[in-house]
């Protein structure tokens, strides 16, 4: 047993009467990683949140350091030493990468902001995790995966004794999430410690020494990680659930084997060059790459989001002008994005009101709703992607991470396009619910539809995607077929370039 740096003891919770979490326990190790897992929904961020004094406990105590504690904000917290990585990214858009990172906590010098300081220090941050982007740029211009990064850097700015990560691998791919833990070790041997939050399971197994399991609020067990198989942990969070594992089944090919969309020469600012492919009817086609490889650029310039520079798309055999989203969506494709706040769900409205904005077509009667045609489709939805949540009523903000997720999905499925496009569609989504969401991609494929995806998950593409186009720096370096996608790491190696 190492030295105790905190233990919270019979943490108990409630959202307007609804039991999130029933007497918990938990304690941190000093340079421990203490991973906790559990199903979308389980609890995971309301504890750490209430740790880091931004939710305020029922019932139950907090000790740090040995003394009782009691934050009543996220600054009391810092103050002794306790940070948290969001999983909901708080990364300012309108700041810059820098302006970020020391954005509550200046250095100064003479009593004023000293800029160069704060760049220097940045810059430090940023090349100690392997990462490569100007300290002055804007973070609205950096993907997700970037954004992840920042917040990260942010974490480290300060003295940190104790850091939480709630899914700070969501966006990130391997080569990167390696980066990540040569910094968590670092940390760990500073004796840093450090709560880790996952849904990635060979992660937890990689980089924990403890792993707390939880189920519906309910702490299931506790235990040394070198105790613990991948297997052994599913069963602890899905109990009699059913347990979706995902794997590839090869499918039917669709009968009409014409193609869906004809890509050729696809340039996007300078970040995708040149790129060619096809995808046919019935078919799931994967984007590899590292961040920055172009991936996620592909699949904005097809949905209107992005400028196309060069090159034509044809969609079913006609040529397309995709110079707006209205224009994509016209032409039969959705986008769920990578970045779910940024653009795909309106936080401050309901669940219903959320499948409305993509529902548009199917529900309107000349100019008005049918308000029970969509109340019918949002239960449906809720059923199908087994989206945990009061009602339909719910607001979006109140959701767990995971699940909200779902609401993105079910938004654009209900609307039948032809092309998909799903960037990290499983990100913070739960093993249980991934296998699920794997077999609807799959039957909307079945159907003669197509689909694109993204996932920085190897393991993810390998049990959905027909075929994989490898990026390599904005250009199409390979592709793989089905019968040489033998293992992940041929695609490791591939995407490395
Ligand atoms: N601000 C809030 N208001 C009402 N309910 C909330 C709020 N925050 C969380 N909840 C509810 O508490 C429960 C636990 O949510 P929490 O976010 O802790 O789950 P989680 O384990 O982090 O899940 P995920 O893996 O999806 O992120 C969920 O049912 C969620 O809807
Ligand atoms: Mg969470």
């Amino acid at each position: 047993m190492g030295e105790s740096v905190l233990q919270m003891r019979n943490i108990t919770k409630s959202f307007y009467g609804n039991k999130v979490l029933a007497n918990i326990d938990f304690d941190l190790q000093k340079g421990h990683v203490h991973a906790i897992v559990g199903g979308n929904g389980a609890g995971k961020s309301t504890l750490m949140k209430i740790l880091t004094g931004i939710y305020t406990k029922d019932s139950g105590e907090i000790t740090v350091a040995g003394k009782g504690v009691d934050f009543h904000n996220y600054s009391d917290a810092n103050a002794a030493g306790i940070r948290m990585i969001f999983q909901e990214l708080s990364v300012i858009q309108t700041l810059t990468v820098v302006e970020n990172i020391f954005l509550n906590h200046e250095e100064k010098k003479w009593g004023f902001n000293d800029d160069k300081a704060m760049q220097d220090h940045a810059e430090k941050l940023l090349a100690k995790l392997g990462i490569d982007v100007p300290v002055t740029e804007k973070v609205s211009n950096l993907s997700v995966g970037y954004c992840q990064m920042i917040e990260i850097a942010k974490a480290l700015s300060e003295d940190v004794k104790v850091l939480v990560m709630d899914e700070p691998t969501a966006s990130l791919s391997d080569m990167e999430v390696t980066q990540l833990f040569k910094i968590v070790r670092t940390l760990k041997s500073e004796g840093v410690s450090i709560v880790y939050i996952s849904h990635r399971m060979n992660e937890i197994l990689t980089i924990a020494d403890e792993v707390t399991v939880l189920r519906d609020g309910k702490r299931i067990i506790t235990e040394d990680a070198k105790k613990l198989t991948i297997s052994g942990i599913i069963n602890y969070m899905l109990g009699d659930a059913e347990k979706n594992a995902f794997e590839y089944h090869e499918r039917e090919k669709y009968h009409d084997q014409s193609a869906m969309i004809e890509i050729e020469g696809l340039c996007v600012d300078n970040l995708v060059k040149d790129v060619s492919f096809q995808v046919h009817r019935g078919e799931i086609v994967g984007l590899a790459g590292l961040m920055g490889s172009g991936r996620t650029e592909i699949l904005e310039a097809l949905f209107g989001i992005r400028k196309i520079q060069n090159g034509t798309v044809k969609i079913q055999g006609k040529s397309v002008d995709l110079k707006n989203t209205k224009k994509a969506i016209a032409s039969g494709i959705a986008l769920v994005p990578e970045d779910r706040r940024r653009e795909g769900l309106v936080l401050s409205h309901s669940l219903k009101d959320n499948l409305l904005i993509g529902l548009f077509q199917r529900v309107k009667t000349k100019l008005l709703i049918d308000e029970r045609k969509l109340r019918k489709i949002s239960e449906e939805s809720i059923k199908q992607l087994n989206i945990k949540a009061e009602n339909i009523e719910t607001t979006i903000s109140s959701l767990s991470g995971g699940n909200q997720q779902k609401v993105v999905i079910a938004k654009w499925l209900k609307n039948d396009p032809k092309l998909f496009l799903l960037d990290e569609p499983t990100a913070g989504i739960d093993i249980g619910a991934k296998g699920e969401i794997i077999k609807i991609i799959e039957n909307y494929a079945n159907q003669g539809n197509s689909v694109i995806v993204v996932s920085s998950e190897i393991s993810e593409l390998l049990a959905m995607c027909d075929r994989i186009i490898v990026l390599v720096n904005g250009k199409k370096s390979r592709e793989l077929t089905r019968s040489e996608m033998k293992n992940e790491e041929i695609i490791q190696h591939a995407i490395q370039g």
